[in-house]
């Protein structure tokens, strides 16, 4: 895609964000703060089979922070929690298509860090062993 579809896809994310809401029923939450803004990012994820059955994602932040949570939430539903895992920088650059300097890509990388602490709060909760 040329550059400037990337910036309206980023836009139209934050205009009208995926997944932006507190699931009824999830498994496990993790909060993450960027440091350099003191934004926060909330991702609620329901698991089955080790998968990734159900997410979504709350708090504020930037445009670029926002905009990234619902891109990656729709890109992880229904993906192994080993998968999610391995999820990296690259993989976010990938998903936003443009390049940002590193002060954006913290504010990018804000929801990844929060959905990799869900993934560990729920390997970590009694309900990993249960299903
Ligand atoms: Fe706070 Fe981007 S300025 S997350």
């Amino acid at each position: 895609m040329p550059l400037d579809i990337y910036a309206e896809d980023i836009l139209s994310h934050y205009e009208h964000p995926h997944n932006k809401l507190r699931l009824k029923d999830f498994d496990a939450s993790f909060s993450d703060e960027n440091p350099l803004c003191g934004d926060t990012i909330t991702i609620y994820i329901k698991v089955s089979n080790m998968k990734v059955s159900d997410i979504s994602f709350g708090g504020d932040g930037c445009s670029i922070s926002q905009s990234t949570a619902s891109m990656l939430t729709d890109y992880v539903k229904g993906m192994l929690l080993e998968d999610v895992e391995k999820i990296d920088y690259d993989k976010i650059k990938e998903l936003l298509g443009i390049n940002l300097g590193p002060a954006r890509m913290n504010c990018a990388m804000l929801p990844l860090k929060a959905l990799h602490g869900a993934v560990k709060a729920y390997k970590n909760s009694n309900k990993a062993t249960e299903k």
